[in-house]
């Protein structure tokens, strides 16, 4: 290990001695048996959940089928918006009731919510129903603090002042057997001014190439077909390691294991390299689809965020892209209502959609959170407006989608066979490589393969295809 690695690296002595917490758990009488993860929130929060499940296995639980039957409820919390972060604690409050019937149940609250300043004790003050409440920086120590808190029936909070470490080598209960999610570093150094993700997710931190690499060789032995590389903004990958790999050097060596697809989320504008770009037209391992969050198609509105690149610029690539790899599919992300948006601003937004015709956009109303650059702006938008503001700009991009689609007719795709229909069992999905999802008629041999399927038709979200 170089200096770096001990730096960053949760030490070993630590990791054993979680290990240790779980055997002393399992040897406690009458102990959790079951439990239950609620997850919200983005890939990273699912993926931290399958690695909170992967330690709860590892106390001896097991998964409960229903979260009012479990022994201990966690729920594995977000908080980018106002809405995500009411329902968590809505779903908190409605336990408390159940709690009520089976007071033996421990409720826990971790994720990023906790990580927010007061938070925690917020969670002291107004939920004392809640048993155990821990960052996202203490995930590894689930097994000491689950411990504690059934030991002593006394409520236990861990929130780390500083999140600056990585923990490798966690248990994982994957949720698929063929998809997986491959974490490349935590953390984010943006600081978009609406944004809370630097604030509960520490600064940037890359796992090293010969980890990740190492992980997929491991996932590749059990047979998984894709897998989906996280990070909040993946092109400054090893940005904070001296001398380290760069994201497209990463990219070639995770698909020179053999894997079958590479996806990987998110890339941020501003750091959309050339030679990405050119990796993304050479590489056939490379899934044909980038996630390129655009937010806003004005260039005051951009600068007010933070985002580090223009209209122009942010235009400039994704023609770059068309142009080197043209069947790659691209989606964004855009807020509406951003303190200060004018008609204008709006228009421009509206006008670049158009321009660069998403295969998809997830749009959101600007939702105020406290201690971001932009909660203390004026110009708050009238939320009536908001509402206008977001329906026009979902109802252009649906007619986006359905030119999109429309090319694909006709089109014979790859297609990563993920599951079968409940409603009618002839009937499969999957996704091609562009991340669309297909539905067409199959046998449930071909789940976790990936099949040739020609489209035929679409419908307003997904495609129909014939094997
Ligand atoms: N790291 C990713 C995004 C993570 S958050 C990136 O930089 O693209 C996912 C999306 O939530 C963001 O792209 C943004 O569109 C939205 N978002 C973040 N903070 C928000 C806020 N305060 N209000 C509304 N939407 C927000
Ligand atoms: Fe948030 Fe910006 Fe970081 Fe994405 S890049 S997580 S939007 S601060
Ligand atoms: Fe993700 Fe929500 Fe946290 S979007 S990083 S779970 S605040």
């Amino acid at each position: 290990m170089n200096k770096r690695d001990e730096i960053i690296h949760i030490p070993e002595e630590e990791l054993l001695s979680q290990r240790q917490f779980a055997e002393e758990f399992k040897q406690l009488p009458e102990r959790p048996q079951t439990y239950f993860i609620v997850t919200y929130g983005c890939q990273m929060n699912a993926h931290d959940s399958e690695k909170l499940a992967g330690m709860l296995d590892g106390m001896g639980m097991t998964p409960a089928p229903r979260k009012e039957e479990a022994d201990f409820v966690l729920h594995n919390t977000c908080c980018i918006r106002d809405n995500a972060e009411r329902k968590a604690l809505g779903n908190v409050t409605w336990l408390k009731e159940v709690k009520k019937e089976r007071p033996h149940m421990l409720i826990g609250v971790c994720g990023c919510m906790v990580q927010e300043p007061g938070m925690a004790e917020k969670l002291l003050r107004q939920y004392p129903f809640v048993d155990v409440a821990f960052g996202t920086g203490n995930i590894h120590q689930l097994p000491e603090l689950l411990y504690r808190a059934a030991e002593t029936r006394r409520r236990v909070v861990a929130v780390p002042e500083e999140q600056s470490t990585i923990a490798e080598d966690l248990p994982i209960r994957r949720e698929s057997l063929f998809q997986s999610y491959v974490t490349i570093m935590y953390g984010c150094n943006n600081f978009c001014s609406y944004c809370i993700v630097p604030y509960v997710r520490g600064r940037e931190r890359s796992r090293t190439a010969d980890d990740i690499v190492r992980e997929v060789e491991a996932l590749k032995k059990q047979g998984v077909q894709e897998i989906m590389l996280l990070g909040q903004n993946v092109n400054s990958y090893g940005n904070d390691v001296p001398g380290g790999v760069t994201f497209p050097q990463l990219l070639r060596r995770v698909t020179e294991t053999g894997i079958p697809r590479v996806r990987f989320m998110t890339s941020h504008p501003k750091d959309l390299s050339d030679e990405l770009i050119a990796e993304m037209a050479e590489n056939p391992a490379l899934c044909r689809h980038l996630h390129l969050p655009v937010q806003s198609g004005s260039n005051a509105i951009l600068q007010a965020m933070n985002r580090k690149y223009t209209r122009e610029s942010y235009l400039e690539k994704v023609e770059k892209i068309r142009k080197a790899a043209p069947d790659v599919g691209l989606t964004t992300d855009i807020i509406v209502a951003f303190p200060g948006e004018t008609d204008r601003d709006f228009e421009d937004t509206m006008d670049l959609v158009r321009q660069v015709g998403y295969d998809s956009a997830f749009t959101f109303i600007y939702s105020p959170r406290v201690g971001t650059r932009a909660a203390e702006m004026s110009g708050r938008i009238d939320p009536a407006l908001a509402t206008e503001r977001i329906e026009r700009l979902i109802a252009l991009q649906e007619e986006m989608t359905q030119m999109r689609f429309a090319e694909m007719i006709g089109r014979t795709e790859s297609v990563l066979v993920t599951g079968q229909s409940k409603r009618d069992e002839s009937q499969f999905t999957g996704k091609t490589s562009r991340n669309i999802s297909v539905n067409f008629e199959g046998s449930a041999d071909m789940i976790g393969r990936i099949v040739p399927v020609k489209i035929t038709a679409a419908s307003k979200t997904t495609l129909k295809g014939k094997i």
